[in-house]
Parts: structure tokens; sequence; C-alpha cells
């Protein structure tokens, strides 16, 4: 049970912000205590129960005994940097690399998912001689110098760097064809111009960099033709097509293992994180042997932790649970009961837009129904209110006003049913 605070004994939350400072930010507005989890729930201080329909970094589910049983017969065994010869990271990167567009045959072992797209960039420099970085106007890739100079959609206080441009997300969810063909092409203008502001600069273009299913900007529905569009004018320019799989990897589409197998391009760069490891820090940095050899040829490039035999270890357990308890088609099909589910329990609604999203990720847009503006505050009502019927989901898009529900890839049918059903529940008391 969590500790009354008194002078004496200062509560956890007085004791984090005595150390980790006030801005460390925490979910919800009474910050929740877990102590442990199992699949796909979640158990607090107080002793409660939640189900889990937010976090992918626990992929295969919370406590998996089969990565925690690798991680630790591992770090029994030896716990290496990576500059010996050890099986396990040759293992895990040849069943990483197979699940994978024949031509991204390399991988570079991180810890995160900002380090894997730091390394993104910085391949992309190199290859392309040139420094432009073309962004989504509402995006989040990481920590890193590089990434804080190129991140639209969380506050930092660094400036954009000279070298960045934005675009707008095309996102033509309830636009007719025709809408949807105006938006297309209005979309791709805008792509030309940026790259004809970056060439008249000097910087040239380096890379595209986004996240194939647009989940910070509000799992936007892109117009059939746009990625392709975009990837061919960057290249057209020299410029790399990197695909950040964070949120978008490892199956969370259900009927593909990545995101960008979506669209009819295939990266240069794809970037990994999150549920890489099932909580042990994991990223990769994919791409071609012949970028590779040229950079490594020029660059010592070695990471202390990345890639070293525990989180290999951890890695290699995440890809054999995917397979063994097939939580791909599992995904597929649970994430369509989701989204039907949730279809059928909003339906006419007024200001809950159509459910969006794909495989095990779903997205509701709240709107004023007499401005039709973005309603963050009903979201976050939802988020809270669902938060008390022991569900966590969280919020995501450009006013933080779509419900982001992105659970584990464990998540069954009958969670989707009582998720479903509180969250119906809280909409029609709304
Ligand atoms: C799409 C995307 N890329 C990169 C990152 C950064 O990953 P990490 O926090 O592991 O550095 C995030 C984190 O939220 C993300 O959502």
């Amino acid at each position: 049970m969590p500790v009354a605070s008194t002078p004496e004994t200062p509560t956890l939350l007085e004791r984090r912000r005595a150390t980790l400072g006030s801005h460390s930010p925490l979910f919800y507005n009474t910050p929740l205590e877990i102590v442990s989890g199992k699949g796909v729930w979640l158990r607090s201080a107080e002793g409660k129960r939640y189900l889990d329909a937010y976090n992918n970094v626990p992929h295969v589910g919370h406590a998996h005994p089969a990565v925690a049983n690798a991680v630790s017969q591992q770090m029994r065994k030896v716990a290496l940097n990576t500059r010996y010869l050890n099986d396990r990271v040759v293992n895990y990167a040849e069943a990483l690399l197979a699940t994978l567009h024949p031509t991204l045959n390399r991988v570079s072992f991180g810890n995160s998912g900002s380090e894997a797209n730091e390394l993104a960039i910085r391949l992309a420099r190199f290859k392309s001689r040139n420094t432009g970085l073309i962004m989504s106007d509402y995006s989040y890739h990481g920590t890193t110098l590089t990434l804080a100079q190129a991140t639209t959609g969380l506050t930092t206080s660094e400036a954009m760097g000279e070298n960045v441009r934005t675009i707008r997300i095309p996102d033509s969810t309830g636009l007719d064809n025709a809408a949807t063909e105006r938006l297309l092409a209005s979309s791709l203008a805008e792509v030309d111009s940026v790259i004809t502001s970056l060439q008249n600069a000097g910087f040239g273009v380096a890379a595209v960099l986004f996240d194939p299913l647009f989940s910070t900007e509000g799992l936007a529905k892109v117009p059939a033709g746009y990625v392709e569009g975009l990837v061919k004018r960057v290249r057209e320019a020299g410029g790399l097509y990197i695909a950040d799989e964070v949120q978008s990897g490892f199956g969370r589409v259900g009927r593909l293992m990545w995101g960008h197998e979506l669209f009819d391009a295939v990266p240069d760069i794809v970037t990994m994180g999150k549920p890489m490891g099932n909580g042990h820090p994991l990223g990769a940095t994919v791409m071609n042997a012949e970028l590779l050899e040229a950079f490594g040829a020029e660059n010592m490039f070695f990471n202390t932790f990345a890639g070293n035999p525990v989180s290999s270890a951890a890695g290699h357990a995440v890809l054999q649970v995917m397979t063994d308890e097939q939580l791909m088609p599992r995904a597929a099909a649970n994430g369509a009961l989701l989204r039907r589910e949730l279809s059928g329990a909003v339906a006419g609604v007024a200001g809950v837009g159509e459910v969006r999203g794909d495989g095990l990720f779903a997205g509701m847009r709240f709107t004023d129904p007499e401005t039709g503006e973005a309603d963050p505050a009903t979201a976050k009502r939802v988020v809270e209110s669902m938060y008390r019927d022991g569900v966590l989901i969280s919020r995501i898009g450009r006013n933080d006003e779509v419900l982001k529900i992105r659970p584990p890839l464990a998540f069954e049918a009958g969670d989707v049913e009582v998720l479903v059903t509180k969250l119906s529940r809280i909409i029609a008391a709304l």
C-alpha cells in the first residue's frame, strides 16, 4: 500500500520529484504505481488490476517467462561488451534480418529508438553528402540533440535546425475520393517546395524520417500514393528514406511484420526500439551492406552495450515467442475485432470520429460537435475515466484529441470486450 506523506516519510511521488525532478513525465492526474505485471494485466501498489491497452514495450506480454528466462540465463553465463565474438548476437541478427526485405541486410544494434534514429541520420548524411532533413510537422523520434532540433510533436527548448523542413502529413479520414485526390496533390506539392527550399539553402536532402503509422500525428490515414510519391521525390534529390518502426514495427500491423510494408517503397534505413526486447533496452538501425561497409570504412563505430549477449537473448526470445504464440495473426484478428467493436460502440455519437488505425493499434478523434474543433478535454476525460475503471489508454494527435489504444500484442478477444464495454459506457455518459 502507498504510504501517506508526513514530513518524516515522504511519498514515493515526493521522493521521485526530489530525485528525478518535477518535470519527469508521469501518466494520469493521480500517477499510477505499478508493482507487477503478467500478460496484459498490471497490478498497482494498492492491489488494483489494470488492463494494459497502452504499452507496446511489453510486446509479447508483461513478465513473459520465455524472455525473463533467456535474459537471466544469459546474465548468469556471460554479459560482454560487443567487441568479442559471441554467437548470441549473430544468431539474433540473422533472425531479425530474415524478417526484412533482402536489401535490408545489415544491422547495427543500439539501446533505444533515439540512438537508432541518430545513427540513421548520420548514415543518411554520410551517404547523401547532404544535411537537410524532412520531418513531419507533428512528430517525435527521440532525445538526441539532432532529434531535439527536429522535434515537432512535443516541447523542446532547442530551435528547429536550419537544415530541417517540415511537412504536414495528409489525413484523408472522412474525405471523399475527390477531396482525397486534391489533398494528395497539395501534399506532394508541399514536398516539392521543401526540397527546393533545402536545396536553395545549400543543405540538400539527406533524408526523410517518419513513422509509417503516423502514430504521434494521430494515426493519420494518408492518401494512397502519398508515401510512394514522397519517397520518390526525396530519392530524386539524393536523400534516403528512413522508416522509424519504433511504434509500427514487430507485427503491430498484424498482417505485416513492419509498418513500412504498408507502402510500395522499401526504406533505405529502418530504425527500431521499444518492443524489441520486451522491456530490455534494445534498438537497431537496419540498412544495406554497401552503406554499412562504406560508413564503417570511414568511422570506427561501436556501441558498448548494444547487441550484447543479454540484450540479444531478450530480442531473440521476443521473435521466438511471436512465432510460438502466433502473435501476428492474433494481432490481426483481435485488432480487426477491436476496431469493429469500437466503431459499433461509437456509431452516431456526436463529436466522436471514425475509428482509425491498423492492426492492434486504434484511435478515435474527439471534436466539439458544434464547432468541429479538436476536443482534447473530452479525450482527456475519457482517458482518466478509463484509468479509474482499470483500463490504461492514452492520447495522441496534434491537439492530443485522439485516443491511443495500442496494447501488447498478447491482447485477447476477451480483453477487447472488457475495453470496449468500459469505453462505450464512459462515452455514453459524456
Ligand atoms: C516513433 C518513435 N521514435 C523514436 C522514439 C524514441 O525512442 P526511445 O525513447 O527508445 O529513445 C519514440 C519514443 O516514444 C517514438 O515513439
